[in-house]
């Protein structure tokens, strides 16, 4: 099966260089479909040419989110969490392109732009198959470093193999406790539900990667990877934002060099 990645993604300093680290770890994936969908009005030459150097199979799209959507805290403008609307023009995208009965099989998992991801999450040790997202029949799991606080957020596994609830801290009663890099679904499951999207108004957060799980799966469907969720192999990484004082008021450095 082809895994299709979707990635949203915004303009800022760092962009190209996150986008330059993600290309570099996807080149490695053999049949993986990277769909980019950049939080803008329109599809920017940077992106575009970066995408085309890169020679990946790749889908560029681009929605941007309604300014006042990305503020915090106004209960009139209730914020959209990051990238919702981008991830959700990828599934509209997936479901114009692919019919539900075409023997077309795929994997459908949403990689944010700044993560840190092994080779291992899409060909876990070439021996066991059946570990990897790459075999994911509805929904499958697996844990991630460095989200809610802790050095890495779990699905509980029993002994036969079934996830039975959240190790975690940060609101463990949640439908499915786990962060947007945890899972992958497989795309038959995308298409059977057309209606299955992530809500973008209204979700507390932590609830996002719940409103759209809860439409396609319960927890006994799931499925544990990452060796029964014994290895980590996501990492939530967050860059820092990089320190550009000496720029100044005008800007110091040619702005037509891009970065
Ligand atoms: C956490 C989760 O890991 C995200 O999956 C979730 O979308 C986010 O919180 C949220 O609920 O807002 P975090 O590291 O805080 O992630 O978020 P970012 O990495 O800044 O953004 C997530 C993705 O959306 C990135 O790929 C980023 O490039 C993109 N993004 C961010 C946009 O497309 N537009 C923006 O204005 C901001
Ligand atoms: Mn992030």
């Amino acid at each position: 099966p082809t895994i299709h990645v979707i990635t949203p993604t915004y303009s800022r300093p760092v962009q190209k260089a996150e986008l330059t680290r993600l290309a570099n770890t996807f080149l490695h994936i053999p049949n993986l479909h990277w769909i980019l969908v950049e939080d803008a009005q329109r599809r920017t030459p940077l992106v575009t040419h970066l995408l085309k150097d890169t020679g990946l199979n790749y889908t560029h799209l681009n929605v941007e989110t309604p300014r006042n959507y990305k503020l915090r805290g106004d209960a009139r403008d209730p914020r959209i969490p990051r990238g919702t609307m981008q991830r959700n023009l990828a599934l509209r995208w997936l479901r114009e392109t692919f019919s539900p009965n075409s023997t077309q099989s795929g994997i459908v998992y949403f990689a944010d732009d700044d993560n840190t991801y092994s080779l291992e999450l899409f060909d876990e040790a070439k021996c066991f198959l059946s570990l990897q997202m790459r075999f994911t029949r509805k929904v499958s799991v697996w844990p991630v470093a460095f989200v809610g606080g802790l050095r890495y957020e779990s699905p509980k596994v029993n002994a036969a193999g079934k996830v039975y609830g959240w190790k975690t801290v940060f609101d463990p009663h949640r439908p499915f406790a786990i962060d947007m890099a945890g899972f992958a679904i497989n795309l038959r499951l995308v298409l059977l539900k057309p209606q299955a999207y992530f809500k973008l108004r209204g979700v507390k957060g932590g609830y996002q990667e719940s409103s759209l799980l809860r439409e396609l799966v319960t927890l006994n469907d799931l499925e544990p990877k990452a060796a029964n969720c014994t290895k980590i192999l996501v990492w939530h990484t967050r860059t820092e934002k990089p320190v550009l004082v000496n720029e100044g008021k005008k800007g110091f450095t040619d702005p037509n060099l891009e970065i």
